[in-house]
Protein backbone atom coordinates (compact mmCIF):
# COMPACT_ATOMS: atom_id res chain seq x y z
CA UNK A 1 0.00 0.00 0.00
CA UNK A 2 1.80 3.10 -0.84
CA UNK A 3 2.08 6.59 0.38
CA UNK A 4 1.85 8.97 -2.06
CA UNK A 5 4.43 11.96 -1.71
CA UNK A 6 3.42 15.31 -0.03
CA UNK A 7 3.22 18.30 -2.37
CA UNK A 8 5.33 21.06 -3.23
CA UNK A 9 4.32 24.41 -3.66
CA UNK A 10 6.32 25.01 -7.28
CA UNK A 11 5.42 28.78 -6.81
CA UNK A 12 6.63 29.24 -3.91
CA UNK A 13 9.11 26.38 -3.35
CA UNK A 14 7.20 25.34 0.36
CA UNK A 15 5.89 22.18 1.30
CA UNK A 16 2.06 22.96 0.88
CA UNK A 17 1.26 20.43 4.05
CA UNK A 18 2.11 21.76 7.61
CA UNK A 19 1.97 18.59 9.77
CA UNK A 20 3.85 19.34 12.25
CA UNK A 21 1.37 18.40 14.95
CA UNK A 22 1.32 14.94 13.44
CA UNK A 23 5.29 14.80 13.70
CA UNK A 24 4.73 16.08 17.22
CA UNK A 25 2.08 13.11 17.51
CA UNK A 26 4.34 10.63 16.11
CA UNK A 27 7.39 11.71 18.57
CA UNK A 28 4.87 10.89 21.59
CA UNK A 29 3.98 7.29 20.35
CA UNK A 30 7.86 6.65 20.22
CA UNK A 31 8.05 8.63 23.79
CA UNK A 32 5.83 5.96 24.91
CA UNK A 33 7.16 2.94 22.93
CA UNK A 34 10.33 3.58 24.14
CA UNK A 35 8.90 3.72 27.87
CA UNK A 36 6.95 0.35 27.12
CA UNK A 37 10.47 -1.02 26.04
CA UNK A 38 12.04 0.24 28.87
CA UNK A 39 9.84 -1.22 31.44
CA UNK A 40 10.28 -4.82 29.42
CA UNK A 41 14.15 -4.50 30.05
CA UNK A 42 13.36 -4.12 34.28
CA UNK A 43 10.40 -6.16 34.21
CA UNK A 44 10.61 -8.72 31.79
CA UNK A 45 7.44 -10.50 32.54
CA UNK A 46 5.89 -7.75 30.96
CA UNK A 47 7.69 -8.82 27.64
CA UNK A 48 5.56 -11.93 27.83
CA UNK A 49 2.41 -10.42 29.11
CA UNK A 50 2.86 -8.21 26.10
CA UNK A 51 3.64 -11.18 23.46
CA UNK A 52 0.93 -13.36 24.70
CA UNK A 53 -1.54 -10.02 24.00
CA UNK A 54 -0.15 -9.78 20.49
CA UNK A 55 -0.34 -13.36 19.80
CA UNK A 56 -4.43 -13.26 21.48
CA UNK A 57 -5.17 -10.55 19.18
CA UNK A 58 -3.29 -11.71 15.79
CA UNK A 59 -6.19 -14.90 16.61
CA UNK A 60 -8.69 -13.13 17.22
CA UNK A 61 -8.60 -11.13 13.76
CA UNK A 62 -7.89 -14.79 12.04
CA UNK A 63 -11.31 -15.11 12.97
CA UNK A 64 -13.20 -11.77 13.38
CA UNK A 65 -16.32 -12.02 10.82
CA UNK A 66 -16.17 -8.53 10.40
CA UNK A 67 -14.51 -6.83 7.68
CA UNK A 68 -15.15 -4.81 5.05
CA UNK A 69 -18.44 -3.59 6.88
CA UNK A 70 -16.79 -0.71 8.52
CA UNK A 71 -15.66 2.22 7.17
CA UNK A 72 -12.16 3.73 8.53
CA UNK A 73 -13.52 6.68 9.82
CA UNK A 74 -15.11 5.85 12.79
CA UNK A 75 -15.37 1.98 12.65
CA UNK A 76 -18.84 2.94 13.54
CA UNK A 77 -21.83 1.95 11.50
CA UNK A 78 -22.09 -1.43 9.62
CA UNK A 79 -23.21 -0.48 5.76
CA UNK A 80 -25.29 -3.48 5.70
CA UNK A 81 -27.70 -0.81 7.19
CA UNK A 82 -27.72 0.65 3.71
CA UNK A 83 -29.26 -0.59 -0.17
CA UNK A 84 -27.25 -3.26 -1.64
CA UNK A 85 -26.22 -0.94 -5.03
CA UNK A 86 -25.09 1.29 -2.58
CA UNK A 87 -23.20 -0.90 -0.38
CA UNK A 88 -21.71 -2.45 -3.28
CA UNK A 89 -20.42 1.07 -3.79
CA UNK A 90 -18.47 0.73 -0.85
CA UNK A 91 -17.20 -2.45 -0.98
CA UNK A 92 -15.45 -1.04 -3.97
CA UNK A 93 -14.43 2.33 -3.03
CA UNK A 94 -12.44 1.20 -0.21
CA UNK A 95 -9.58 -0.83 -1.38
CA UNK A 96 -8.93 1.90 -4.22
CA UNK A 97 -9.14 5.33 -1.65
CA UNK A 98 -6.92 2.79 0.35
CA UNK A 99 -3.92 2.38 -2.84
CA UNK A 100 -3.91 6.31 -2.92
CA UNK A 101 -2.76 7.50 0.80
CA UNK A 102 -0.84 10.57 1.24
CA UNK A 103 0.36 12.29 4.44
CA UNK A 104 -0.79 15.17 4.20
CA UNK A 105 -4.12 17.00 2.84
CA UNK A 106 -5.54 15.99 -0.16
CA UNK A 107 -7.61 19.58 -0.76
CA UNK A 108 -3.75 21.19 -0.74
CA UNK A 109 -2.06 18.27 -2.33
CA UNK A 110 -4.22 18.62 -5.70
CA UNK A 111 -4.24 22.55 -5.29
CA UNK A 112 -0.14 22.13 -5.93
CA UNK A 113 -0.79 20.07 -8.93
CA UNK A 114 -2.69 22.16 -10.75
CA UNK A 115 -1.10 23.77 -13.98
CA UNK A 116 0.49 27.30 -13.53
CA UNK A 117 -2.36 30.27 -13.59
CA UNK A 118 -2.05 31.16 -17.75
CA UNK A 119 -4.22 32.91 -19.93
CA UNK A 120 -5.56 29.78 -21.58
CA UNK A 121 -6.87 28.38 -18.33
CA UNK A 122 -7.75 31.82 -16.36
CA UNK A 123 -11.52 30.75 -16.92
CA UNK A 124 -11.24 27.79 -15.23
CA UNK A 125 -12.98 27.88 -11.61
CA UNK A 126 -11.55 27.01 -8.02
CA UNK A 127 -14.29 26.99 -5.83
CA UNK A 128 -13.89 26.57 -1.97
CA UNK A 129 -17.80 25.43 -0.32
CA UNK A 130 -17.38 26.04 3.27
CA UNK A 131 -14.64 28.21 3.93
CA UNK A 132 -14.94 28.83 7.72
CA UNK A 133 -12.52 31.67 9.05
CA UNK A 134 -11.27 31.44 5.27
CA UNK A 135 -8.04 29.40 5.32
CA UNK A 136 -9.17 26.80 3.39
CA UNK A 137 -9.27 29.12 0.78
CA UNK A 138 -6.54 31.20 1.39
CA UNK A 139 -4.26 28.15 1.43
CA UNK A 140 -5.50 26.60 -1.68
CA UNK A 141 -4.99 29.98 -3.43
CA UNK A 142 -1.18 29.76 -2.29
CA UNK A 143 -0.84 26.33 -3.31
CA UNK A 144 -2.27 26.81 -6.38
CA UNK A 145 -1.51 30.50 -7.54
CA UNK A 146 -4.60 30.91 -8.41
CA UNK A 147 -7.89 32.86 -7.48
CA UNK A 148 -10.33 30.85 -5.59
CA UNK A 149 -13.68 31.50 -4.35
CA UNK A 150 -15.06 30.49 -1.59
CA UNK A 151 -18.65 30.25 -0.20
CA UNK A 152 -20.03 30.23 2.93
CA UNK A 153 -22.94 32.03 5.18
CA UNK A 154 -20.50 32.87 7.66
CA UNK A 155 -23.28 31.53 10.40
CA UNK A 156 -23.22 28.26 10.63
CA UNK A 157 -24.78 25.08 9.01
CA UNK A 158 -27.57 25.44 7.51
CA UNK A 159 -29.37 22.07 8.49
CA UNK A 160 -28.27 19.78 11.54
CA UNK A 161 -25.69 17.61 10.14
CA UNK A 162 -26.02 13.68 11.33
CA UNK A 163 -22.79 12.00 11.56
CA UNK A 164 -23.12 8.62 11.00
CA UNK A 165 -25.10 6.94 13.87
CA UNK A 166 -23.31 8.85 16.47
CA UNK A 167 -23.00 12.22 16.84
CA UNK A 168 -25.58 15.68 15.78
CA UNK A 169 -24.24 18.74 14.85
CA UNK A 170 -26.86 21.48 15.16
CA UNK A 171 -27.87 23.88 12.15
CA UNK A 172 -25.87 26.94 13.10
CA UNK A 173 -22.58 25.77 14.50
CA UNK A 174 -19.33 26.84 12.70
CA UNK A 175 -20.91 30.52 12.87
CA UNK A 176 -18.10 33.49 13.17
CA UNK A 177 -19.62 34.54 16.09
CA UNK A 178 -19.47 31.28 18.10
CA UNK A 179 -16.57 31.64 20.47
CA UNK A 180 -14.17 28.91 19.09
CA UNK A 181 -14.35 30.87 15.54
CA UNK A 182 -13.57 34.03 17.38
CA UNK A 183 -10.82 32.54 18.83
CA UNK A 184 -9.38 31.14 15.95
CA UNK A 185 -9.59 34.82 13.91
CA UNK A 186 -7.91 36.58 17.15
CA UNK A 187 -5.04 34.26 16.65
CA UNK A 188 -4.74 33.56 13.35
CA UNK A 189 -4.22 37.10 12.29
CA UNK A 190 -7.98 37.25 10.10
CA UNK A 191 -10.07 40.30 10.32
CA UNK A 192 -13.62 40.37 9.25
CA UNK A 193 -15.23 43.31 6.52
CA UNK A 194 -19.11 42.91 6.95
CA UNK A 195 -19.13 39.63 8.71
CA UNK A 196 -16.87 38.32 5.75
CA UNK A 197 -12.94 37.25 6.50
CA UNK A 198 -10.55 39.38 5.01
CA UNK A 199 -8.46 38.32 2.32
CA UNK A 200 -5.09 39.04 3.89
CA UNK A 201 -3.74 39.73 0.24
CA UNK A 202 -4.68 36.23 -1.18
CA UNK A 203 -6.11 36.02 -4.38
CA UNK A 204 -9.46 34.84 -2.80
CA UNK A 205 -13.16 36.07 -3.36
CA UNK A 206 -15.59 34.90 -0.65
CA UNK A 207 -19.67 34.91 -1.09
CA UNK A 208 -21.33 35.36 1.70
CA UNK A 209 -24.93 33.38 1.80
CA UNK A 210 -26.23 29.76 2.17
CA UNK A 211 -25.06 28.01 -1.34
CA UNK A 212 -28.50 27.37 -2.03
CA UNK A 213 -28.66 31.04 -2.90
CA UNK A 214 -25.78 31.73 -4.12
CA UNK A 215 -23.84 29.05 -6.03
CA UNK A 216 -26.54 29.32 -8.84
CA UNK A 217 -26.07 33.30 -9.63
CA UNK A 218 -22.28 33.19 -9.14
CA UNK A 219 -22.01 29.79 -12.08
CA UNK A 220 -24.66 32.07 -14.20
CA UNK A 221 -22.55 35.03 -14.58
CA UNK A 222 -20.00 32.22 -16.16
CA UNK A 223 -21.54 30.30 -18.44
CA UNK A 224 -18.95 28.93 -20.12
CA UNK A 225 -16.24 28.35 -17.10
CA UNK A 226 -15.37 25.35 -16.24
CA UNK A 227 -14.76 23.69 -12.36
CA UNK A 228 -10.92 22.72 -11.95
CA UNK A 229 -11.43 22.02 -8.55
CA UNK A 230 -13.90 21.49 -6.32
CA UNK A 231 -13.29 21.62 -2.26
CA UNK A 232 -16.78 20.42 -0.56
CA UNK A 233 -16.41 20.94 2.87
CA UNK A 234 -20.28 22.24 3.52
CA UNK A 235 -20.48 19.21 5.97
CA UNK A 236 -23.64 17.25 5.45
CA UNK A 237 -25.35 15.20 2.46
CA UNK A 238 -28.34 18.08 2.12
CA UNK A 239 -25.49 20.85 0.82
CA UNK A 240 -23.50 18.60 -0.88
CA UNK A 241 -25.54 17.16 -3.30
CA UNK A 242 -26.98 20.37 -4.21
CA UNK A 243 -23.61 21.52 -4.39
CA UNK A 244 -22.64 18.74 -6.95
CA UNK A 245 -25.99 18.84 -8.65
CA UNK A 246 -25.56 22.99 -8.98
CA UNK A 247 -22.20 22.89 -10.54
CA UNK A 248 -23.07 19.52 -12.75
CA UNK A 249 -23.02 21.46 -16.38
CA UNK A 250 -19.50 22.83 -15.13
CA UNK A 251 -17.51 19.94 -14.27
CA UNK A 252 -15.49 18.82 -17.43
CA UNK A 253 -13.03 15.52 -17.92
CA UNK A 254 -10.27 16.83 -15.23
CA UNK A 255 -11.66 18.53 -12.84
CA UNK A 256 -10.66 17.38 -9.90
CA UNK A 257 -13.26 16.71 -6.65
CA UNK A 258 -12.06 17.11 -3.37
CA UNK A 259 -14.24 15.93 0.04
CA UNK A 260 -13.47 16.97 2.89
CA UNK A 261 -15.26 14.38 5.21
CA UNK A 262 -15.80 11.85 2.28
CA UNK A 263 -15.71 8.61 4.52
CA UNK A 264 -18.76 9.94 6.66
CA UNK A 265 -20.79 7.45 4.64
CA UNK A 266 -24.30 8.93 5.37
CA UNK A 267 -23.16 12.50 4.17
CA UNK A 268 -20.51 12.92 1.54
CA UNK A 269 -20.36 9.83 0.23
CA UNK A 270 -23.53 8.58 -0.20
CA UNK A 271 -24.22 12.58 -1.89
CA UNK A 272 -21.24 11.74 -4.37
CA UNK A 273 -22.68 7.96 -4.70
CA UNK A 274 -26.08 9.09 -6.12
CA UNK A 275 -24.87 11.84 -7.63
CA UNK A 276 -22.57 9.60 -9.94
CA UNK A 277 -25.15 7.21 -10.14
CA UNK A 278 -27.41 9.68 -11.66
CA UNK A 279 -25.15 11.14 -14.66
CA UNK A 280 -23.33 7.76 -14.84
CA UNK A 281 -20.00 9.56 -14.35
CA UNK A 282 -16.37 7.96 -14.76
CA UNK A 283 -14.25 9.02 -12.40
CA UNK A 284 -10.72 7.45 -10.17
CA UNK A 285 -9.81 7.94 -6.65
CA UNK A 286 -6.33 9.98 -6.67
CA UNK A 287 -5.89 10.24 -2.87
CA UNK A 288 -6.79 10.01 1.12
CA UNK A 289 -5.87 12.13 3.52
CA UNK A 290 -6.34 14.40 6.52
CA UNK A 291 -8.79 16.80 6.64
CA UNK A 292 -8.58 20.30 5.71
CA UNK A 293 -8.90 22.27 8.65
CA UNK A 294 -6.73 21.37 11.06
CA UNK A 295 -4.45 23.76 8.78
CA UNK A 296 -5.82 26.63 11.35
CA UNK A 297 -3.95 25.59 14.29
CA UNK A 298 -0.84 25.92 11.82
CA UNK A 299 -1.99 29.28 10.74
CA UNK A 300 -1.65 30.48 14.65
CA UNK A 301 0.77 33.11 14.08
CA UNK A 302 2.73 33.18 17.63
CA UNK A 303 4.45 29.93 17.99
CA UNK A 304 4.08 29.75 21.18
CA UNK A 305 0.10 29.61 20.86
CA UNK A 306 0.43 27.61 18.16
CA UNK A 307 2.43 24.57 20.33
CA UNK A 308 -0.04 25.04 22.61
CA UNK A 309 -2.79 25.01 19.75
CA UNK A 310 -0.80 21.34 19.09
CA UNK A 311 -0.79 20.09 22.60
CA UNK A 312 -4.18 20.96 23.40
CA UNK A 313 -5.03 19.10 20.25
CA UNK A 314 -2.64 16.10 20.99
CA UNK A 315 -4.35 15.92 24.41
CA UNK A 316 -7.65 16.15 23.25
CA UNK A 317 -6.97 12.81 20.70
CA UNK A 318 -5.50 10.86 23.62
CA UNK A 319 -8.38 11.54 25.68
CA UNK A 320 -10.71 10.53 22.93
CA UNK A 321 -8.55 7.66 22.97
CA UNK A 322 -10.82 6.38 19.88
CA UNK A 323 -8.86 3.78 18.85
CA UNK A 324 -5.97 4.10 21.86
CA UNK A 325 -8.01 3.11 25.07
CA UNK A 326 -11.27 3.15 24.97
CA UNK A 327 -11.84 -0.97 24.95
CA UNK A 328 -15.66 -1.19 26.12
CA UNK A 329 -16.41 0.27 22.83
CA UNK A 330 -17.35 -1.75 19.88
CA UNK A 331 -15.63 0.94 17.52
CA UNK A 332 -12.50 0.15 19.08
CA UNK A 333 -12.49 -3.47 18.66
CA UNK A 334 -14.05 -3.57 15.22
CA UNK A 335 -10.76 -1.17 14.69
CA UNK A 336 -8.47 -3.39 15.67
CA UNK A 337 -9.54 -6.52 14.64
CA UNK A 338 -11.12 -5.58 11.36
CA UNK A 339 -9.45 -3.27 9.92
CA UNK A 340 -6.21 -4.19 7.53
CA UNK A 341 -2.72 -3.38 9.01
CA UNK A 342 -2.19 -0.60 6.90
CA UNK A 343 -5.41 1.56 8.18
CA UNK A 344 -4.21 0.52 11.57
CA UNK A 345 -1.24 2.47 10.87
CA UNK A 346 -2.45 5.16 9.37
CA UNK A 347 -4.91 6.24 11.51
CA UNK A 348 -2.95 5.65 14.56
CA UNK A 349 -0.04 8.20 12.61
CA UNK A 350 -1.88 11.05 12.85
CA UNK A 351 -3.20 13.29 15.89
CA UNK A 352 -6.53 14.40 13.66
CA UNK A 353 -9.07 12.94 11.42
CA UNK A 354 -8.34 10.84 8.12
CA UNK A 355 -11.57 11.32 5.99
CA UNK A 356 -10.67 13.27 3.24
CA UNK A 357 -10.88 12.15 -0.22
CA UNK A 358 -9.87 13.29 -3.54
CA UNK A 359 -10.93 12.19 -7.48
CA UNK A 360 -10.42 12.80 -10.75
CA UNK A 361 -13.40 12.94 -13.49
CA UNK A 362 -12.60 11.04 -16.34
CA UNK A 363 -15.74 10.58 -18.01
CA UNK A 364 -18.70 13.18 -18.20
CA UNK A 365 -21.71 10.10 -19.20
CA UNK A 366 -25.23 11.71 -19.54
CA UNK A 367 -23.39 15.37 -18.10
CA UNK A 368 -21.48 15.39 -21.49
CA UNK A 369 -23.46 17.84 -23.81
CA UNK A 370 -22.84 15.60 -27.11
CA UNK A 371 -24.75 12.65 -25.43
CA UNK A 372 -27.54 14.71 -23.97
C1 LIG B 1 -16.42 22.68 8.59
S1 LIG B 1 -16.72 24.33 8.20
C2 LIG B 1 -15.56 24.67 6.92
C3 LIG B 1 -14.14 24.62 7.40
C4 LIG B 1 -13.14 25.23 6.46
N1 LIG B 1 -13.16 24.60 5.14
C5 LIG B 1 -11.76 25.09 7.06
O1 LIG B 1 -11.00 24.27 6.57
O2 LIG B 1 -11.48 25.78 8.02
C6 LIG B 1 -18.24 24.21 7.31
C7 LIG B 1 -18.70 25.58 6.85
O3 LIG B 1 -19.75 25.39 5.92
C8 LIG B 1 -20.67 26.44 6.06
N2 LIG B 1 -21.93 25.96 5.45
C9 LIG B 1 -22.55 24.77 5.66
N3 LIG B 1 -23.59 24.62 4.83
C10 LIG B 1 -23.63 25.75 4.06
C11 LIG B 1 -24.44 26.17 2.99
N4 LIG B 1 -25.44 25.42 2.50
N5 LIG B 1 -24.18 27.39 2.43
C12 LIG B 1 -23.15 28.15 2.86
N6 LIG B 1 -22.34 27.78 3.87
C13 LIG B 1 -22.57 26.60 4.47
C14 LIG B 1 -20.71 26.71 7.54
O4 LIG B 1 -21.09 28.05 7.78
C15 LIG B 1 -19.26 26.45 7.94
O5 LIG B 1 -18.51 27.62 8.01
Amino acid sequence: MGVVDSGTVGRTNQTVDRTNIHRLWRLVLIVIALGVATACYFAPILLIAIGVLAVLLLCARLIYRGRDRYIPNLYARDIRVYDDEYQAFIRRSLPEIRSQKIPGHPLLWEASRLPEPTTENSDELLLDLGVWIGWSTRLTSDASGRTVYGFDTFEGLVEDWQIEDQFLIKQGTFSLSDPLAKRFIHDTGVTLQDGVPATLGRKVQYVKGSTYDTLAPFLAERPQAPIRLFHMDLDTYESCLHGLETCKDHFVEGSILVFDEYLVTNGEMRAFFEFQNRYGLEWRYRSWGLEVGEMNAEMVTAPWKRAMYYLAAITMHLLDGRYLWKFLTKRYWRFWLGAPIGDIAFMLGAAGLRKSVSLEITGLGKLDPTRR
